[in-house]
């Protein structure tokens, strides 16, 4: 990636340090959005930046998903996400992702080939699901499984770059089985093979909730809800799971056990874990007989610890405009299924009271991604245990595409970020038998 072309001709950014002022290049992106290259910053200052959570830093150049928090744009290869969610499949959007435009019909077909070739799990792996315990988190047993499938197909670990193809066909089609043999596994039913005769998401489907006693009838209204619910959680531009990607990649660690990190960095509460947190608190709202208000008010307070799960975004300062697709097609969804869901309408009022709601409005704090795809998921008949799970499945092509982006980049470094060093700055070393307890005096 030629870095050069981006650089603004007639405007450098200025650095005054004890009187002498250093020049740095800055660089305007595609939809005009300026950085400041500070790659020689240490080398002619002595000096480097500190900006916890990366609030400022950028951390490469990316062509793969566009985000503008102030105006609540979110566009894949330069596709807004309403058009892709609204037209596409998954698999077409997770394809443009990974090779950067839209498939053919053909080349949409041969994919989908792939993906049926590489359904199965080696039958071997399926043991591990027996040796967890019965209620592991399955989370746990995704990033486990996810990193063991380099054991598993080594054959893809050297000179990735020729294998890519097959690598993010085997692993979109290979997590999705993990995720629904992990299911059935949990509740003790028999597992469900993939059928080729399925798309992706009805396959999901028919694996989760299909049985030797009642075969599961695919509802392609929910297929449909599935497929836009994946498209809406594809990728996010460098978020802390495809940061964590990125980083455990850029020390040549292979895909797999890399989107096995980037698995784990998802699972937390503040990130990917949230959609099964929102759930939590809604059904907690429901039980105490639906007094929302009580949390507003707890989410408002600083003394305590309590945050409205599901608000709140580090990029979007109005709306997620995927928030708003997904309270669509929740009432879709709930509509078809012909099923009221309680936890809906407080969901809505507490949107309702927030949103007039000063604390919320100087904060910038609106509903994201993780507010209402719980509820859909619940009626579908998926567990909240496995609503995270669900989120890793979308997330799944850019984490690929990513990674893929960054092996690609023949600017890229391992990462390797600095500090501020704020501890003890010299101290004499003491003989074992000459020490008290630890004491500053020697900082
Ligand atoms: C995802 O990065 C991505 O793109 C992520 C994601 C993706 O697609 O990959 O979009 C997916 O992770 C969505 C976010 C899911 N997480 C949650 O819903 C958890 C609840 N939200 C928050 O914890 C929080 O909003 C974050 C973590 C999402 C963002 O945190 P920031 O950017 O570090 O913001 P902050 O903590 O500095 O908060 C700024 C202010 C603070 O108040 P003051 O100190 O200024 O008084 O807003 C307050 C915070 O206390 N605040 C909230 C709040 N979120 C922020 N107050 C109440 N409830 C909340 N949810």
């Amino acid at each position: 990636m030629d870095l050069k072309k981006y650089e603004l001709q007639n405007e450098k950014a200025e650095l005054k340090i004890n009187g002498q002022v250093y020049e740095f290049p800055i660089l305007e992106g595609s939809k005009g959005e300026r950085v400041i290259d500070i790659s020689s910053l240490r080398k002619r200052t002595g000096c480097v930046t500190l900006d916890y959570g990366y609030m400022n830093t950028g951390s490469c150049a990316s062509a793969i998903t566009y985000l503008d928090g102030e105006k609540g744009i979110l566009n894949y290869r330069g596709y807004s996400i309403t058009d892709l969610a609204d037209n596409c499949q998954f698999v077409e959007v997770a394809y443009l992702l990974i090779n950067g435009c839209l498939p053919t019909m053909g080349e949409l077909g041969n994919f989908k080939v792939l993906m049926n070739k590489y359904s199965l799990m080696h039958e071997d792996m399926i043991h591990f699901f027996d040796r967890f315990p019965p209620d592991s988190p399955p989370m746990s047993i995704l990033s486990s499984i996810v990193n063991a499938l380099s054991v598993f197909y080594p054959e893809m670990i050297n000179n990735p770059m020729e294998k890519i193809d097959k690598m993010a066909a085997r692993l979109l089609s290979k997590v999705r089985t993990i995720a629904a043999f992990s299911y059935k596994k949990s509740m003790g039913q028999p597992l469900v093979y993939p059928r080729h005769d399925y798309s992706y998401c009805a396959n999901f489907l028919n694996m989760m909730f299909d049985s030797p006693v009642a075969p599961y009838e695919v509802d392609p209204v929910i297929v449909n809800a599935l497929d836009k619910l994946l498209i809406l959680h594809a990728d996010h531009e460098q978020n802390c799971s495809t940061s964590t990607v990125r980083l455990v990649g850029s020390a040549h660690v292979n895909l797999y056990a890399s989107i096995s990190a980037g698995i784990s960095a998802l699972w937390g509460p503040l990130h990917g874990g949230a959609n099964q947190a929102v759930m939590q608190m809604l059904e907690r709202i429901y039980l105490e007989g639906g007094n929302f208000k009580k949390y507003i008010e707890k989410a408002k307070d600083r003394n305590d610890p309590f945050r409205l799960v599901g608000f709140g975004h580090r990029v979007y300062k109005t709306h997620d405009p995927r928030s708003r697709i997904i309270k669509k097609v929740c009432d879709e969804v709930l509509t078809t299924l012909n099923c009221h869901d309680p936890l809906l309408d407080i969901a809505k009022e507490i949107e309702e009271v927030a949103l007039h709601d000063d604390y919320f409005l100087e904060r910038n704090l609106y509903p994201n991604v993780d507010f209402y795809s719980g509820i859909i998921y619940k009626a579908i008949g998926i567990p909240d245990d496995m609503f995270t799970v669900m989120f890793a499945l979308g997330r799944l092509p850019g984490w690929i595409a990513q990674w893929k982006e960054m092996w690609d980049d023949d600017n890229w470094r391992i990462g390797r970020p600095r500090q501020l060093y704020v501890g003890p700055a010299k101290r004499r070393f003491m003989p074992i038998d000459k020490r008290t307890v630890c004491d500053e005096r020697f900082s």
